[in-house]
């Protein structure tokens, strides 16, 4: 297949490219600047100028590809409601492009979406439309564009990681950096799910070729790791102390984190791998951060 990947330049984005072109598939690969459209073309992609504020820069790239990963996203967190705004726009004009066709489109999501019943697993099949997390959105608007004839899959990600990046726990880093202090909240026993990148990577590949269309899936290695335990390896890491914090004061501590750092969000994959057969295989996140450079 020839795919459109936006945010192709990205953490996972970059790792998706090698796993389609390595399948025997070929990449147009979204970016905004030249250093992304030189890097994508060193990878083997062919790159697309364009923009998530240009939406006909993104129905031109879907129009002329079988079909479409969507993983570009403006991770302005000050401003969250905004930029998952812009994520909506983004999908309804990758719809545009592909209405009618069955040509695949892949979605973005968190597994946060998923979980129905507090202290259970996330699972596929459940969508929480009530979700105080802004970013519901993104999923909403995929089930009104699947409803105008678009062939719509969603990959909710729990927090993606090599030894360079692991999601929301990268800026847990940078706070506990800048603050000389590794803190969870309350006893730190809410859970993180995980996945490490290529696994990830892999994960859309399999969903974009099996072209399921309404499926969702959980990008997800590990159910959860406690906070506890992620604050404790940073802690070891930066050589700073571990403390819990109070809920009002964590809020302070982490400033707009604070909204993620105190959520349970176990999710499952079950279903996942068995309706992709996918099985992933690590390393885990507590390993990639016991192995991260620190200094
Ligand atoms: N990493 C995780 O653990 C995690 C967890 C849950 C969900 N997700 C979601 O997974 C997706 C990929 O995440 P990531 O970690 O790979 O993100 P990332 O490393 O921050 O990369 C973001 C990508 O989006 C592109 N982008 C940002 N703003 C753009 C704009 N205005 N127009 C066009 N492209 C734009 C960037 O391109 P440039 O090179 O041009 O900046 C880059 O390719 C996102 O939807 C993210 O929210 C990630």
């Amino acid at each position: 297949m020839r795919v459109f990947v936006t945010g192709a330049t990205g953490f996972i984005g970059s790792a998706i490219v090698p796993e389609l072109i390595q399948a025997g598939h070929q990449v147009l690969g979204l970016t905004r600047s030249e250093t992304g459209a030189k890097s994508l073309k060193a990878a083997g992609a062919e790159p697309h100028r364009g923009s998530l504020e240009d939406l006909d820069s993104l129905r031109a790239g879907a129009a002329q590809t079988d079909g479409v990963i969507h993983c570009a996203f403006d991770h302005d967190f000050t401003d969250f409601v905004a930029v998952c705004e812009k994520d909506r726009r983004a999908i309804e004009a990758l719809g545009d492009a592909l209405a009618g066709s069955n040509r695949p489109l892949i979605i973005t999501s968190g597994t946060g979406m998923g979980n129905s019943v507090p202290g259970e697993p996330a699972s596929e099949d459940f969508f929480d439309r009530n979700h105080s997390n802004p970013r519901k959105i993104s999923e909403i608007t995929g089930e009104s564009v699947a409803g105008r004839g678009v062939n719509v899959s969603v990959v909710r990600l729990p927090q993606v990681h090599d030894t360079r990046k692991q999601g929301l726990i990268t800026y847990a880093v940078q706070i506990a950096r800048e603050k000389k202090l590794s803190a969870y909240v309350g006893e730190g026993l809410n859970r993180w799910p995980a996945a490490h990148v290529l696994d990830v990577a892999r994960l859309y590949r399999l969903a974009l070729e099996k072209q399921q269309p309404g499926s969702r899936y959980n990008a997800v290695a590990e159910e959860g790791i406690t906070m506890k335990a992620i604050a404790e390896i940073l802690g070891k890491g930066l050589n700073v102390p571990v403390l819990s914090l109070s809920p009002e004061d964590a809020q302070t501590h982490f400033g707009w984190l604070g909204m993620f750092a105190a959520y349970d969000m176990p999710a499952s994959s079950t279903l996942t791998q068995k309706r992709l057969d996918w099985h992933p295989a690590g390393p885990t996140l507590l390993a990639d951060l016991e192995a991260m450079k620190y200094d």
